[in-house]
């Protein structure tokens, strides 16, 4: 019998709603970076190539997960060994399903473009909201209408909420 592979997004957005300045995240919230890396690690992370170019090359491919970058030209791609390119957000849905083994889910972990094609595919949103609001050129799209929020946890200078598809 097969199990549908859980897929779910991980963002942080400000009080504005804003994910991403020039390329790059607009804080450095170090609390939210180590959420992130506990949610996502052992599993299958889906990003845009604008995202893959914004992490740092050291972090590149991000550890412990497997990568899979979305671009419409995969022939420009120069990407490591192991990362897998994808010329579609659905194309990189099903590949990033293939690829899980048990337990694994499927992390989409941005940035704007790529929420914005995935989200209506995910069951659950982890969501930071960093305090604040900060100049911004990315934007997470809203997708509270589709979902209902199940938990909210302080953090000190953000909050961590999870929101789950309404049925
Ligand atoms: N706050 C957060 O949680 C968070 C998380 C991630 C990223 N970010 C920020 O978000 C910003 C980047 O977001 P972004 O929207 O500019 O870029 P993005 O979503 O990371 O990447 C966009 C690229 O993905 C590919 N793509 C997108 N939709 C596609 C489709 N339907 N089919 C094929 N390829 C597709 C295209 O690559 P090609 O151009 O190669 O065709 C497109 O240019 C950065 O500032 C980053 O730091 C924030």
């Amino acid at each position: 019998m097969t199990t549908e592979v859980p897929v779910a997004a991980v963002v942080a957005m400000d009080e504005n709603r804003v994910i991403g300045k020039a390329g790059t995240l607009p804080w450095n919230v170090p609390e939210d970076l180590a959420h992130f890396r506990a949610l996502t690690k052992g599993h299958i992370v889906v990003m845009g190539r604008k995202t893959w170019e914004s992490l740092p090359e050291k972090f590149r491919p991000l550890p412990g997960r497997t990568n899979v970058v979305v671009s419409r030209d995969i022939a420009k791609l120069r990407l490591p060994e192991g990362v897998v390119a994808a010329s579609s957000p659905e194309e990189a849905l099903s590949a990033a399903k293939a690829l899980a083994k048990d337990g694994q889910r499927v992390w989409i972990i941005g940035g704007a473009e790529l929420y914005r094609a995935t989200l209506p595919f995910c069951a659950e949103v982890h969501l930071t909201i960093i305090d604040g609001c900060h100049d911004g050129d990315a934007w997470l799209p809203t997708f509270e209408g589709d979902f209902t929020q199940v938990s909210e946890t302080r953090g000190e200078r953000c909050s961590f909420r999870v929101y789950e598809r309404a049925t």
